[in-house]
């Protein structure tokens, strides 16, 4: 989705802006647009393009020099991807320019008092009514305006304003859309994401909503909206500028998938207990007395963040034996949902930006309930909104499609039934077996990463199918889920994931062999239900790949996974088919990092 970038110091500011467009990249974009700046100079130069930064940067003329400005990827919703939709957009006069982030839900009642005021509009924008609003208001100071502007807005906003009248300053203003300072040595940066920054500062502040910010090349003031001074220290950022490079692989996928073992290294570094058979999350908050008090988990989240929540749900029901389910976020926060005060509430969001997951959390905390995010992103909205919490420490994830945060997130569920589970009825002995499985987790994740021939030869014939059923029995059903769409959004082939017990209900109607059958067969209580499903699929020429902790007679090709706890194994079971989804995207020849219509964080309705 869209993102912001901006610099005031003494450097050349066109490279640094447009490097920070690249960064920014991943997000998913349809065009890019740069306005730039500085203290000697009258005015603002502005470049603008439908398309790649790559096709941005070759519009920029060579004499683009300036040492302050503001850049933009856009996602377009108000207006179709265009030259004159980019950000940023300028009034009449070309004194003021505004990148934003977010909708603005009043825009066509703002724009049509504007029209009637003899305003004449270039863009087809939501934004453009804010840039008009600001030239239109005579306050002596450059954030006074900006905040005259505010307040007619409704909606969602992270923005940068530059104007050529106090070019020595870049305002910028948050509410519901992240809006980072970049702290450097006379030098400021902004941006909506600290992928844009942190290859030349690790020291932000992270803006709140209802906040703004003056930043100059050698200071920072941040106030409200209403203009009551605030105090924000900066904090340091924990990922390196290296963790956002390829590191040596063609994809950032592959690159993402191959880390996974040293991400689950670090999401259980620090937190297992061995003398009481536990765990510590330190930013859980949650003391004995209140976690006996829980009498149901409901666990909110999107894609692949709402599947592994779904892993999470079972795993709290099976260790600490406290009801628990799972819904995606984005239904849950349309259908006026019952607020119970004992339950407790976990948002999940790998960005933790995601709009549906914050609205959710917002309706719940308004309603009263206790929120916990199971969150990537140190800091990110659904962090700050959330009352207490725990941080997956995945590392930054550039790909659309989530991997490593996936797995992280569902070891994180593990600490967490194992922690409820210890504080009610879980046994000692079964809180050893927990963590000596969850011990195993990294070295078991590179076993299955040897495998990528194996699964790299099936992929080429997995890249002719026009459709793949996914299946799975209650520990697996969530993996097939996941599978599935992991299949679908890289490689587009069509996936349908089904509990295998309801193959007879309807889906066996399908079965033929151009309909390949992706089966999860763990080793446990319900194998040889699971291997009832393989014989049915089999007799009716379906062509199967199994993942299984052992050899399955039925299956045209196994992928044998390590057996871990009974507990832990969907963590494991997936990994092998984000390998398959990448490899027959690739035979594909499709774009692995940015498929097609989707964004890294989705930030809007
Ligand atoms: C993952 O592969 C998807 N691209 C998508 O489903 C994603 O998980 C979803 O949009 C939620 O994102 P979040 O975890 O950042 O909240």
């Amino acid at each position: 989705m869209c993102g912001i970038v901006g610099y005031i110091g003494k450097r050349d500011v066109a490279p640094l802006l447009l490097e920070g467009l690249q960064r920014l990249e991943y997000r998913g974009y349809d065009s890019a647009g740069v306005v730039i700046t500085s203290p000697k100079a009258t005015g603002l130069k502005m470049v603008k393009a439908k398309g790649r930064v790559r096709d941005l940067e070759a519009r920029v003329p060579k004499r683009f020099t300036g040492t302050t400005g503001i850049a933009h990827t856009r996602w377009a919703t108000h207006g179709a991807p265009s030259d004159e939709n980019a950000h940023p957009h300028l009034d009449a006069d070309n004194k003021v320019a505004v990148v934003h982030n977010g909708i603005i839900d009043n825009a066509s009642e703002l724009r049509a008092k504007l029209i009637a005021d003899g305003v004449e509009f270039l863009s087809e924008t939501d934004t453009e009514v804010l840039t008009h609003l600001i030239a239109r208001s005579d306050a002596e100071k450059l954030e006074d305006r900006v905040r005259e502007a505010l307040r007619h807005i409704e909606g969602t906003y992270g923005i940068a304003v530059l104007h050529a009248d106090f070019n020595d300053r870049i305002v910028v203003a948050r509410n519901g859309s992240p809006v980072v300072l970049g702290i450097g040595e006379k030098e400021m940066f902004v941006a909506s994401d600290v992928a844009a920054l942190v290859s030349h500062t690790r020291q932000v502040v992270t803006l709140d909503d209802g906040e703004m910010a003056t930043i100059k090349a050698d200071d920072y003031r941040t106030y409200t909206t209403e203009g009551s001074r605030t105090t924000a220290s900066p904090t340091t950022v924990e990922w390196e500028a290296e963790s956002y490079d390829m590191g040596g692989h063609d994809t950032y996928m592959h690159k993402e998938i191959f880390e996974q073992a040293d991400a689950v290294d670090r999401v259980l570094r620090g937190r297992i207990d061995d003398r009481f058979s536990t765990v510590h999350l330190g930013g859980l908050n949650l003391d004995a007395h209140d976690a006996r008090k829980v009498r149901r988990v409901k666990i909110l989240g999107c894609g692949t963040s709402y599947h592994a929540g779904m892993i999470g749900a079972q795993m709290i029901e099976e260790l600490a034996r406290i009801p628990a389910d799972a819904e995606p976020a984005s239904e849950f926060r349309y259908r006026n949902a019952v607020v119970d005060p004992d339950t407790l509430y976990v948002a999940v969001s790998q960005s933790g930006e995601t709009y549906d997951v914050l609205a959710a959390v917002q309706e719940l905390k308004r309603k009263g309930a206790r929120v916990f995010g199971i969150v990537n992103v140190v800091g990110s909205a659904i962090a700050r909104e959330a009352d207490a919490g725990v941080y997956v420490h995945a590392g930054p994830e550039v790909c659309v499609v989530s991997t490593k945060c996936f797995t992280n997130t569902t070891v994180a569920f593990a600490l967490l039934a194992l922690h409820l589970g210890r504080i009610r009825d879980l046994s000692v002995s079964d809180g050893k077996r927990i963590i000596a499985g969850l011990r195993q987790l990294p070295a078991q994740i590179e076993q299955m990463l040897e495998r990528e021939d194996e699964i790299k030869k099936l992929a080429q014939e997995f890249a002719e199918a026009k459709s793949m059923l996914f299946i799975g029995r209650v520990r697996g059903y969530p993996v097939a889920r996941e599978a599935s769409l992991k299949l679908k959004e890289v490689s587009y082939i069509h996936a349908e994931a089904y509990p295998a017990s309801e193959l007879k209900h309807g889906p066996l109607a399908l079965i033929e062999p151009a309909l390949p059958t992706v089966a999860i067969v763990p080793d446990d209580d319900l194998l040889e239900k699971n291997r009832a499903a393989l014989e049915e699929i089999k007799a009716r020429s379906g062509k199967i790949l199994a993942v299984a902790h052992q050899e399955q007679e039925k299956a045209d090709h196994t992928i044998v996974v390590p057996k871990n706890e009974n507990e832990l194994d969907p963590i494991l079971m997936g990994i092998p088919l984000q390998l398959l989804a990448y490899h027959t995207a690739l035979a594909l020849g499709r774009d692995i990092d940015k498929p097609r219509n989707l964004a890294k964080s989705v930030t809007v309705e």
